[in-house]
Formats: C-alpha cells, structure tokens, sequence
C-alpha cells in the first residue's frame, strides 16, 4: 500500500489496487471459463479509463449525457432526500457526475473509489481545486472485492452515502450484483445508496451505443489485450480479434466479445491459451434494467427502493435505496416490462 499523499489543493489517494499476483490468478481463472470471460475492472487502466471518458462523448452512447442531465436537473430534490454525511462513490472514473451532490448536498467529504489510480489521482485533485471545501480522498481499489472502508478520520463516525452511477451495476451478472449491493449495505453501516440504472431500450439503439461508429468501443476492448500484453507478458495479436456488441433480449443484455478470426496459441499470465476461430472472450455485460426489475433484485440484496428519480423519455433511473430491516429471501428478478408509474420523480 503506498503511503497517502495530502497537500492542499491535492486531494489524498490510498491505492489498495489488486497485486499482479491477484491478477494473474484472475486472468487465469476468467480464461479457464466456458465461453471465456474477464473482469470488467481489467479494462480500465490509464488507456482503458481515457477511452471510456470518450465513449461517453460517442453520440450513440446517450447513458452518461442522460444520466448527467437528470443529476442536474434533480440534484436539490436528490440532496434533500439523501440528508447529510459523507458521500462515497462506487466506480468514480472521472468523478463528473457527483458535483451536482457536492453542491447542493454540501456533503463532510467525499470519497471516490476506482480501480484506475492515474485517471482516479487527476480526476479528484480537479475535483478539489472546484471544491476546496470539501475534503476528498481517493481509494484505488476494485469495489467489488472490498471488505471495509479504511479507517480513514473523514469517515470516522460520519453517516456514509452511497452513490453507484454509470448503471455499473449492470456491468455484474444478477447474482454478482445481488452480492455487491448486499457488500455496499454492509460497507455503508446503515446508510443510503443512489443507484443510477440505464433502461432497455431498442436492439439497434443497444448494439450502436455499445459498436459506435468511430470504433471508440472496439479500441476500448481491444485495450484490454494490450494491457495483458503488457502487464501479464501476453503476446495476444490485437489484429486477430474482431471486436462484437450484440443485444440479447431475454437476457435484457449487451455482450461484448473480442471474437479470435482464426486458431490461435495464446501466451498469457505464465500459460498458453488455444484459442479455436471464432471462439469468443467476453469482455464485459452490460444489463438493462426496467425499474421493477431493478427493485426485484434490490429487494434480494437487502434494500428497498423508496424513491426513484428519471429523464422526461424515462430511458435512466436513479434510486434512492434505504437498507431494509428484514433479510430478503432470494426469488429470482425478472426484467419485465414495467407497469410501474411514470413520472419524473416516482414512488420506487
Ligand atoms: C461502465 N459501464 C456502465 C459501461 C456500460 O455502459 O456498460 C461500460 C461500457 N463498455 C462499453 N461501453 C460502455
């Protein structure tokens, strides 16, 4: 663990990010798998978090500019209803979504927890130079392996406020996602948690968001090759993968897979990988959720959605969770259509 670094108008960073070691193993045990798949956090290091910042600006990928809208628009409302303590963010990335919050919320600090240590560093020393008052402290970590919050004086005593955006969640199978958000009660000791989901919407719409034109998608999956290239002594040829959005309606999903064009010996992490033609290496999910089916799911993790929050096209929601008092009796979450009401601010 690197010593933390404080001065001024620079924000302090704790890296607590996987070692090499963990990472070796969890490379290894993603491509044992049927069809083969890696974590999600492995795509974002310094590159992988510089081209989802531009994935964001693609004109097809509509979620953050959504999303970021209706923050804006809803902050005072959010702020009123959440109350006051510290706001720590699960995934913070660029950390541009939370200064509505910071704001009108006014919160003791703010904590924004990434994976990426270089963009998570830049993006909250700017943050602090726009909100000196606020005291902020950066944790590089991946959130979904974490089992406590550090002892940290900006967190001592203070009620913690959870705040999930991006519709992250979604890049987590059911069940992982049940696990995480039951971790995320656990590390807000009571506290709320504002989760930020995107809606399913038509499969054309889906498969341009996630296959833009410019190919900022692609080059974002096919950095993760690079990086295992470079960190894991892979010798993957980036030119010998096809990179694939598809739409799976039932599963209320897009998959994104590097697609090997032909057959092909892989060294990587210490091994060597066959990899047929046209077989696949999932690289992420990214689950759309109609809000009923969002609550379902909240519901089995321990929280109840008490209100929720979307854009005039209700195509995002943002729910204000509360932790439940009795423990949930898993029952699987469907993504039906929802009967739920619409309107700009409704009843969860
Ligand atoms: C971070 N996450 C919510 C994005 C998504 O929409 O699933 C990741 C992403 N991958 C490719 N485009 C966007």
């Amino acid at each position: 663990m690197k010593a933390p670094t404080i001065s001024p108008l620079q924000a302090e960073l704790i890296n607590l990010h996987p070692a090499l070691v963990d990472m070796r193993r969890m490379v290894c045990d993603g491509l044992r798998k049927k069809p083969r798949q890696l974590p999600a956090w492995l795509l974002y290091d310094t590159e992988g978090s510089r081209l989802f910042e531009q994935i964001c600006e693609q004109p097809e990928y509509s979620l953050s500019r959504t999303e970021t809208a209706l923050l804006g628009k809803q902050a005072a409302a959010i702020a009123t209803a959440l109350e006051s303590g510290v706001i720590v963010e699960f995934g913070a990335g660029s950390a541009r979504k939370v200064g509505p919050l910071l704001r009108s919320l006014r919160p003791a600090a703010y904590i924004a927890i990434d994976i990426s240590s270089e963009h998570l560093q830049e993006s909250t020393n700017a943050l602090q130079r726009q909100f000196p008052e606020v005291p902020i402290l950066g944790i590089c970590c991946d959130h979904s392996q974490l089992d406590a919050l550090p002892d940290h004086p900006l967190l001592r005593g203070q009620r913690r406020i959870g705040f999930f955006p991006g519709s992250s969640l979604g890049n987590f199978e059911a069940k992982e996602a049940i696990v995480l958000l039951r971790n995320f009660r656990k590390l807000l000791n009571g506290g709320p948690l504002l989760l930020g989901l995107d809606h399913p919407k038509p499969k054309e719409r889906m498969v341009a968001a996630y296959n833009d034109a410019a190919g900022v998608s692609a080059a974002f999956a096919h950095n993760l090759l690079h990086r295992l290239n470079h960190e894991l002594e892979g010798d993957f040829d980036l030119d010998q993968f096809t990179y694939r959005a598809s739409w799976q309606a039932e599963q209320s999903r897009v998959v994104m897979e590097l697609v090997s064009k032909c057959k092909q010996l892989i060294t990587v992490a210490g091994r060597q990988w066959l990899f047929t033609a046209g077989e696949s290496l999932i690289t992420e999910y990214s689950i759309k959720y109609l809000p009923e089916a969002a609550l379902a799911l909240i519901a089995e993790a321990g929280w109840d959605g008490v209100q929720r929050w979307h854009d005039p096209a209700n195509e995002f929601s943002i729910h204000l969770l509360k932790p439940s008092n009795c423990t949930a009796k898993p029952k699987a979450a469907t993504n039906e259509p929802s009967r739920a009401t619409s309107q700009n601010q409704a009843r969860a």
